[in-house]
């Protein structure tokens, strides 16, 4: 059994890792500043550091003694790249690169979350890895710039990574509660208590959505991958279906038995249209996909959050 960091353990995605850690009887230590993030959100066996991944200091204290580095800490939020550029970018990026520095002198291998959002708009094209990277949003580019560092800690400094794009993740415990929370966190949470949604703009643009389950075990089996082969790889982690903004406003809808009271309010800047990725690289690396339905997953958290 090993110790594994999960920077950002405390949020959404690193909380549901830990758990899944600690069920096969690692040990988890979490480094969060608990800006999004909540204690309760980790069970009592995980060790917390309250602290700034962006400060090396803090990070490289984190490191110590383990066996592999999670890297989940950012600023998750698009739209608060858009409003927050530098404070964003020191987190988004400087968190990476704080990380990716401690890891160093031991040769920690560190799977870190990257994002759908590095291709940019790619119109009616399908994502896959080699489509060339086009961020549009401050976000965008802190996680393609996070990608290019963690080649270099692996062809220069012998750090081997393995970057997973996340397209867009959902489940329980995303916290729905500021207005640059995850859609389907927002849209649950109205739709159950009658309240209205908004769409940015028509609500015709797409998102690849996946459920954090699946997302885990991507995490863990690119961990297993990494510690056997090396590299610096990048693969996507999505489910290769998209689904519109009103059609999940609607499928909510059905789902929770109510009709949704939908409202237009203006479109984000360098909002995507369109977001859709290819599995299949994961798939053949990892021996995994991302199986869980849409209506199946949103089941469930509506289940979830009812309790
Ligand atoms: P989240 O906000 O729930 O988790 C991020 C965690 O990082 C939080 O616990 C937060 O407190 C912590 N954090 C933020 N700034 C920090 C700092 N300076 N120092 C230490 N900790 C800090 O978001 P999430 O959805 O769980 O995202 C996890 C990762 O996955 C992020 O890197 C995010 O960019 C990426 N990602 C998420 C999605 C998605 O759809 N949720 C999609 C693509 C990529
Ligand atoms: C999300 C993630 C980001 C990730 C990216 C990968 C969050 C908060 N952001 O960004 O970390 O890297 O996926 O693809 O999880 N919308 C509405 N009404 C609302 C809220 C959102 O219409 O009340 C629309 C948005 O304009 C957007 C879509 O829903 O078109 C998804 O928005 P959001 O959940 O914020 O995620 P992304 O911006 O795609």
């Amino acid at each position: 059994m090993s110790l594994f960091l999960v920077t950002g353990g405390a949020g959404f995605i690193g909380s549901h890792l830990a758990d899944s850690l600690l069920a096969d009887g690692h040990q988890v230590r979490v480094l969060d500043d608990l800006s999004t993030g909540k204690r309760a959100n980790l069970q009592d066996q995980a060790e917390l550091i309250v602290g700034d991944v962006a400060d090396p200091a803090t990070t490289a204290a984190a490191m110590a003694g383990v066996a592999g580095c999670y890297h989940l800490a950012a600023i998750a939020s698009v739209q608060r790249g858009n409003e927050d550029w530098l404070g964003t970018s020191r987190v988004n990026l400087g968190g990476t690169l704080a990380v990716l520095e401690a890891a160093r002198a031991g040769r920690v291998p560190v799977v870190y979350a990257s994002s759908a959002a590095i291709y940019g708009d790619l119109g009616e094209a399908v994502a896959t890895e080699d489509t060339r990277p086009a961020p549009l949003t401050a976000y965008g580019a802190d996680k393609l710039a996070s990608e290019l560092h963690a080649s270099v800690a692996w062809h220069v400094h012998r750090v081997p990574t393995l970057g997973l794009r996340f397209f867009n993740v959902y489940g329980p415990r995303q916290d729905p509660s500021s207005p640059y929370s995850g859609v389907i966190s927002v849209f649950a949470k109205a739709i159950a208590a009658g309240a209205p949604v908004t769409l940015h703009g028509d609500g015709g643009q797409t998102r690849d959505f996946v459920h954090v389950g699946d997302v885990v075990a991507h995490l863990r089996a690119a961990m297993g991958e990494l510690v056997r082969g090396g590299g610096a790889a990048v693969l996507n982690v999505c489910t290769g279906r998209q689904t519109s903004i009103i059609e999940l406003a609607r499928l909510l809808g059905t789902l929770a038995g109510r009709t949704p009271d939908m409202r237009h309010g203006p479109a984000r800047t360098g909002d995507i249209r369109r977001s859709l990725g290819d599995p299949s690289r994961a798939r053949a690396r990892l021996g995994i996909a991302a199986e869980r339905r849409l209506a199946d997953g949103l089941g469930l958290l509506l289940n979830a959050n009812a309790d």
